[in-house]
């Protein structure tokens, strides 16, 4: 364990206070990029607007003066030189895109603030020992193509060509053909990642997603580890066939097996909540079925499949008995089930020297706090694996994201960022 010292500079010595009305321009400004029905926000991974919403980051970044690093797949690196040039930086941001309809706010905020963090920094003139970097990884949501933190996987190191291979969007898209026309391949995967010893830390301000800080009336979360997922897609294929002839008794349903199935998952799940300690969540998030006409019999279903938890051992129990009920499903109604896998992962601890940097940026400024787990995903948990990483969270009104009624009070957005703000300070300013 390295043993790091304070250079003695707290942030509130400096008293360095973020733009509140500058963020929240650039906030709604982001918003403004696929803005849809009733507030919603959409912007999938290597769409237009998502695109677009990336341009905009690159106009603000060259507006400050940051020097900026586009790696292949498009992740985004501002970056603003510290008294020490050639020390690791401390990346600080989120992701800028979103999932279908979604909010203002899942990851645009951490971006955002990321950036008035830097800004005033720059204006301020206030050089850190070590340099400071924006980062926008690309992808971050699995909306599209069932395949998460994708940018950040990269940098990490943390892609297996074999994860790639079932990860197709909506139109059949296939993620690895986007990928190979940006010059990235199965066998040169590796090639993307960013050596660890050029990275001090990680940190990421997100909205929280979740209904803990409300209940508890506590304006910030401080991250101790995140839920990762276990992912696959199952495929039924049963036999179409005219609705008006087939007796009962001689269909094979794709799409009533898939409903069986859908059911059993929730019971499992439900079971494993109240019998574990860590809570196991499942999700049926997309279906499709063929023909999809009201006059014959589904021959074939899709489903996607995500079971979360923070333990490890609860979550893999939890997939071995959901994978074994959709077997025996298929089985007893005589179709036949292909299941693809598209992710497996562990949940993440965050870093114990930044939550506990984190928790003193928070007592400087008398702010309370609670210490909690992550149950959605963040680029942290990839940034985790080679990196110290840590996260702030702020309230989500009833808990709600993912969701054109995502909302975080301005207020806590600004209280969020002047903390990111005062934890840049610190980590850039503690020497190794
Ligand atoms: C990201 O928002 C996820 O947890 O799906
Ligand atoms: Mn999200
Ligand atoms: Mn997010």
């Amino acid at each position: 364990m390295k043993s790091r010292q304070s250079v003695r500079a707290s942030p509130l010595s400096y008293n360095i206070q973020i733009n509140k009305r500058r963020l929240l321009r650039d906030l709604n400004a982001v918003s403004r990029i696929g803005i849809g029905d009733r507030g919603s926000v959409t912007r999938l991974v290597f769409s237009i607007k998502e695109l677009r919403s990336r341009q905009f980051l690159i106009h603000q970044m060259r507006q400050i003066g940051l020097q900026i690093h586009i790696d292949r797949i498009g992740n985004i690196f501002g970056r603003l030189d510290g008294a020490n040039a050639k020390a690791p930086a401390l990346l600080v941001g989120s992701h800028l895109d979103t999932v279908i309809h979604g909010g203002k706010f899942d990851g645009t905020m951490g971006v955002i603030a990321a950036l008035e963090a830097v800004r005033i920094l720059k204006e301020q003139k206030l050089v850190l020992q070590s340099p400071v970097e924006v980062v926008c990884f690309v992808g971050e949501e699995s909306s599209r193509f069932g395949y998460s933190t994708l940018g950040s996987s990269l940098v990490a190191g943390e892609i297996r060509a074999k994860d790639l291979a079932h990860a197709a969007d909506a139109q059949g898209t296939k993620l690895e053909d986007i990928l190979a026309s940006m010059g990235i391949y199965r066998n040169n995967l590796r090639s993307m990642s960013r050596d660890p010893s050029t990275i001090r830390a990680y940190l990421e301000l997100h909205i929280e997603q979740g209904p803990i800080l409300e209940a508890k009336k506590k304006p910030i979360g401080i991250v101790t580890s995140i839920a990762a997922p276990t992912r696959f897609r199952v495929v039924l294929t049963g036999q179409a066939d005219h609705s008006g002839t087939t007796p009962m008794e001689m269909r094979k349903d794709a799409l009533v097996a898939a409903s069986e199935f859908i059911v059993a998952l929730e019971k499992i799940c439900r079971r494993y909540s109240r019998m574990e300690k860590g809570r196991v969540v499942g999700t049926v998030g997309a279906i499709s079925i063929e023909p999809g006409v009201i006059n014959a019999i589904p021959g074939k279903a899709e489903l996607s499949v995500d079971i979360r938890s923070i333990a490890a051992e609860a979550k893999r129990r939890v997939v071995r008995l959901v994978q074994a009920r959709i077997r025996e499903i298929a089985r007893r109604r005589k179709i036949q089930v292909k299941i693809l896998p598209l992710r497996e992962e562990d949940p993440v601890p965050l870093d114990k020297w930044l939550i506990h940097l984190l928790k003193e940026c928070c007592e400087m400024r008398n702010i309370a706090y609670e210490i909690m787990p992550s149950g959605a995903g963040h680029d942290a948990m990839q940034m985790a694996k080679v990196t110290p990483a840590g996260m702030l969270f702020i309230p989500s009104r009833r808990g709600i994201s993912h969701s054109p009624l995502e909302w975080s009070e301005p207020e806590d957005i600004c209280l969020g960022a002047q903390l990111l703000l005062d934890s840049v300070i610190r980590v850039a300013n503690e020497t190794t």
